[in-house]
């Protein structure tokens, strides 16, 4: 949520922000903004409400001068509409000072008060120009130490935040902090990057530095300097990004979704690669764990949005597997209704960006209560695994499109890992079917690009036919009900149509009141041959609804004769085991959703209202 760039060398900084802003565009785009240090040493801004592309056509049409240090921002707006006066950068110190934001400043109301009495104005209506403003009051107090007044203006502030300033003075510097929001250092030559995250400056330097809680950082071109909010230096880790400036790029396709859709086997192959051996799974950040899990009596599995349907998916082949009991948990509901968990309990935690808010606060928490925690996180640097005992990465690459996609079927593919390790540590699986599901595992990605190659196209003309649908129903059992919610979540998120996800056998109790004739309804359908106990009971609730006159559009094993007579159309998937059918079934949900809000002319990347990574509570 907000997306921050900040650069220091010898380049002129405009075209640097920009481009490290149209990466970080999925953070928000309510409005964009930079601010740069002229070659006369005079402070630049300029700011639009609008995507990116508003603020980048003004700058052609209206040039303006350019410098070699400079700051961007991208918002999603909380405090104060999405105008130009309430995008960033704000400025204070005459307007020589300016200041980006990502995050809540909470006791920013109390703040303000106490700066309107010392006689300053504001022009906006956000808790950032009360940073901005507090900054260029310690600025003045303490004579001019930019590090100085940062480090007591930070101090001050409550909340979470990821601040970056910089101000006429300085030029050739620009200092950052933060607190529960994300910051990450890229390490150039002669030349040094600050960002939300890598994708900022990937296509600059692959050399990075991850910057930790409650920490000061000053980049210069030639030097980086971090301390603590107190001014002692610490130490920071160094990483190198594990993509290429490339891998976040759309290519040749007509949106970041559809390319991330493609990428789905790939997604799942990453995850899996180097991490099998000699039939067992071999995940070197897991050793040293093994009595934890043998010791732990329980798993709550904590997320928000998509990363919380793949836990749901994920519980059934923990708790089938390595027969622990499992709960999924959104991490905002988990977090504010004091749970019962102790040193026995395994808190795992899943989040694409790492950075979710509520699942960081979820994880906290967890910790301060005694429970040892697990991130499953696709993006390095990123403060959750930061923040936990251990950490799995799914290794789905980059993901730009704001709805998740890619991150989905890596998210259940690491917990499948998971789950058959733990299974093998607490001898609760034998070797051979270890062995015997790790190979069903590896032969998913083929199977999902079967799906594209075979029905992509299918799919995406029948989206199109049902563009004018105003409610669409999703039905599944066992796996297939968290994909029928991912399959109603992800409509809703991109083409703004009502859809509700449903567990197949919950229809009798309710929600069958909806069916009326011609009323659309997904219904995945559990294989015959895998599964044909829960496939004969979708086939009833099939006919329940078909009966009631609904539109029934059957996601099926291929050769599945037995939905034909009772749908109206059918999506293949291939043959799988009943806990790895999750992985093919949301494929034809994806391309739908993606279909049927391209045909409506939708953004599918960038929905109203919405941002990829969620920074505030
Ligand atoms: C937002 C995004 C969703 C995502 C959720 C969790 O709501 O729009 O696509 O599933 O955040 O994000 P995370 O980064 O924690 O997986």
């Amino acid at each position: 949520m907000c997306g921050i760039v900040g650069y220091v060398g010898p380049r002129d900084s405009q075209a640097i922000l920009l481009a490290g802003l149209a990466r970080l565009e999925y953070r928000g785009y309510d409005s964009a903004g930079i601010a740069v240090i002229d070659a006369d040493g005079d402070l630049e801004l300029r700011k639009r409400a609008g995507k990116l592309a508003v603020l980048r056509d003004d700058l052609q049409a209206h040039p303006m001068p350019d410098g070699t240090t400079g700051i961007g921002h991208t918002r999603w707006a909380t405090h104060g509409g999405p105008t130009d006066a309430n995008a960033h950068p704000h400025l204070a110190d005459d307007d020589k000072l300016a200041v980006i934001h990502n995050g809540i400043v909470e006791n920013y109301a109390d703040l303000k008060a106490g700066l309107l009495s010392d006689g300053y104005t504001f022009l906006s209506e956000t808790d950032t120009e009360v940073a901005a403003v507090l900054l260029g009051h310690e600025y003045r107090a303490n004579g001019g130490d930019l590090e100085g007044a940062f480090r007591t203006t930070v101090s001050r502030l409550e909340g979470a935040f990821t601040l970056l300033a910089l101000h006429e003075d300085h030029p050739g510097l620009v200092v950052g902090a933060r607190r529960n929001s994300p910051l990450v250092i890229g390490l150039g030559e002669g030349e040094n990057f600050l960002g939300s995250d890598v994708a900022a400056f990937v296509e600059h330097t692959r050399n990075a530095l991850a910057i930790g809680q409650d920490q000061i950082v000053a980049i210069t071109p030639a030097a980086v300097t971090v301390t603590d909010f107190d001014g002692d230096p610490v130490e920071v880790e160094p990483f190198e990004v594990t993509w290429d400036a490339a891998a976040a790029e759309k290519g040749g396709w007509s949106s970041f979704m559809a390319k991330e859709v493609s990428e789905e086997p790939e997604a799942v192959a990453n995850t899996i690669r180097g991490r099998i051996r000699d039939g067992a799974v071999a995940i070197p950040e897991l050793d040293g764990l093994d009595d934890l899990f043998r010791d732990i009596t329980r798993i709550i599995v904590i997320a928000a949005g998509t990363a919380a349907y793949a836990g749901m998916v994920g519980k059934y082949a923990l708790e089938q597997w390595a027969r622990i009991p499992v709960d999924v948990e959104l991490a905002h509901e988990f977090h504010y209704r004091d749970p019962v968990i102790g040193p026995n309990t395994l808190v795992v935690s899943i989040s694409q960006s790492g950075e979710t808010m509520d699942t960081l606060m979820a994880v906290k928490y967890a910790r301060e209560k005694g429970a040892r925690t697990l991130s499953i996180c696709n993006t390095q640097g990123a403060t959750i695994p930061r923040e936990s005992d251990a950490i799995v990465y799914t290794h789905a690459g980059p993901e730009v499109a704001v709805a998740s996609t890619k991150a989905f079927v890596a998210q259940i593919t690491a917990q499948y890992l998971l789950a058959l390790h733990i299974a093998a540590v607490r001898g609760t699986l034998p070797a051979n079917e270890i062995a015997d599901s790790l190979r069903e595992l590896e032969a998913i990605p083929a199977k999902i690009q079967h799906i594209l190659d075979t029905e992509q196209e299918r799919i995406e003309q029948f989206a199109h036919w049902m563009a004018d649908t105003r409610s669409v129903l999703f039905l599944g059992r066992h796996v297939g009900y968290p994909i029928a919610l991912e399959g109603a979540l992800k409509l809703k998120e991109i083409s703004y149509i009502h859809a509700e996800g449903f567990a197949a056998g919950e229809l009798k109790h309710g929600p069958i009141a909806l069916i009326e004739p011609g009323q659309p309804v997904f219904v995945i359908v559990p294989s015959p041959r895998e599964a044909a106990l829960l496939h004969s009971k979708v086939i009833s609730n099939i006919r329940e609804i078909h009966a009631r006159g609904a539109r029934v559009i059957a996601v099926a094993e291929e050769g599945d004769a037995a939905v034909l007579p009772i749908s109206d159309e059918v999506l293949h998937v291939p043959i799988a085991g009943p806990i790895f059918q999750a992985l093919l079934t949301v494929v034809p949900l994806h391309i739908f959703a993606m279909g049927l809000a391209t045909a409506k002319g939708l953004d599918v990347d960038q929905p109203r209202n919405l941002a990829k990574s969620v920074t505030v509570e």
